[in-house]
């Protein structure tokens, strides 16, 4: 027998299969930008689960959502449909490009069913000669093994035996690299509008607006994977509306659910076609319970006042971590866009973002890193102005304790 008491994170090691190695505390609970640990120790979190809680821990909405559906309807199954994922796909299209939306559980599932949909579409219209699919080094989709073998990372991806086929790499902004690849054999060019896992890279504007017309005058699809990027992450409720470059499918996760489980593929009418019944589908995807929650983050996310909220407190993220690099300089680049930032290492410190992060923790202030030189940021979107502030001085001395001051 276990209870709370017994269980802590020496168990995992028992117990759990070892793909993770999470941190030496376990949490308990949250409260916006707020997490305690089993010791009853709190942090300020700049992690947001991986760019999922957007609006904190418990925000009041969600926790409502969530009570109100548990107690009318739990799961169905896609053998019937339910209201709140008619309402949710209704508000997603009316704000988006879209005119049709497709759910999943999760980032890797939405692209999955993007990527299927593609080759769909490109062969159905054009035959089977049209199957490459262009994506980027560095690029991350998840790890189901089509999207792991698109996401541009063999580390990932290799050491599981043959992967998915018809799919190359170039340069994320190397626009000759593109050209030179694309052709009428392309089916889609898959790409985040701002690379996350890959050290939060932002594309040129110029470059993703030559994407868009490499794709048009080939006949290939854009995929626009907003999983990290979307909802609101960047200071609009897509990326791609502020790049002005809109996408033929999009997905969406993360954020979408908040911290609920919940995946999008957004397309139109017309590709979309290309998924008759039966030919792909998901048992949890478009659960009662996820998108309700994800309706009520979207009534909060998609206002004037939260998206320009993002703009605000990226001004302050950014001024702060200046400031914290001019007295240490440890990082080379403070980069990213609304709340997804990431604090590049210099060259003495290269490769050491992860000791920035382990100290963060000691000092009470969760972070998270994109390979081995950028420390992230993906905090709420609503955090305060105070978190913020306490949430840097101790990143400030988790900063003073790498560099030995
Ligand atoms: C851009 C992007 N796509 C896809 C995924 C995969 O999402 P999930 O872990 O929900 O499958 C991630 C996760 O980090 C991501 O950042």
């Amino acid at each position: 027998m276990t209870d709370n008491k017994t269980v802590n994170r020496e168990m995992f090691n028992d117990v759990m299969v070892p793909n993770y190695n999470p941190a030496s505390m376990v949490p308990v609970k949250g409260e916006g930008a707020r997490v305690w640990d089993q010791k009853g120790r709190e942090y300020v979190d700049f992690a947001g689960g991986i760019a999922v809680n957007c609006l904190g821990h418990c925000h009041p909405a969600m926790v409502s959502a969530l009570q109100e559906q548990s107690q009318k309807l739990w799961h169905l199954s896609n053998v019937f449909t339910n209201e709140p994922a008619i309402r949710l796909a209704k508000k997603l299209t009316e704000v988006t490009f879209a005119d049709r939306v497709y759910y999943a559980n999760s980032g890797a599932e939405a692209n999955e069913a993007a990527l299927k949909l593609a080759r769909r579409w490109a062969i159905e219209k054009h035959g089977e000669h049209k199957q490459q699919i262009i994506a980027f080094t560095k690029g991350f989709h998840g790890r189901t093994f089509f999207t792991v073998t698109v996401g541009g990372q063999p580390a990932y991806s290799d050491g599981f035996g043959p992967k998915p086929g018809a799919i190359e790499h170039v340069d994320y902004n190397n626009i000759d690299a593109l050209k030179e690849l694309i052709s009428d054999k392309t089916c889609a060019v898959m790409m985040e509008p701002l690379q996350g896992e890959g050290g939060v890279v932002t594309p040129d504007v110029e470059f993703v607006k030559a994407v868009r017309e490499l794709c048009n005058e080939n006949d290939a699809l854009l995929i626009f994977d907003e999983v990290q990027t979307g909802f609101g992450r960047t200071g609009s409720l897509y990326a791609y509306e502020q790049l002005g470059v809109t996408p033929d499918i999009l997905t969406s996760a993360k954020a979408l659910g908040g911290g609920f489980p919940i995946g999008a593929m957004l397309t139109t009418t017309e590709i979309a076609e290309h998924l008759k019944p039966g030919t792909h589908g998901s048992t949890y995807g478009g659960n009662p319970l996820a998108c309700a929650v994800s309706e009520a983050v979207f009534d909060v996310v998609n206002t004037k006042e939260t998206l320009d909220g993002v703009k605000q407190r990226e001004q302050w993220f950014k001024e702060q971590l200046i400031a914290i690099n001019e007295k240490y300089n440890v990082f080379s680049e403070i980069r990213g866009q609304g709340l997804l930032l990431g604090a590049a290492m210099n060259e003495e410190y290269e490769g050491r973002a992860r000791d920035f992060l382990l100290a963060g923790q000691e000092h009470g202030v969760m972070v998270l890193i994109a390979g081995a030189n950028v420390v992230r940021f993906t905090p709420s979107l609503v955090i305060s102005e105070e978190d913020i502030k306490e949430g840097l001085q101790r990143f400030e001395k988790a900063v003073a304790q790498v560099v030995g001051q």
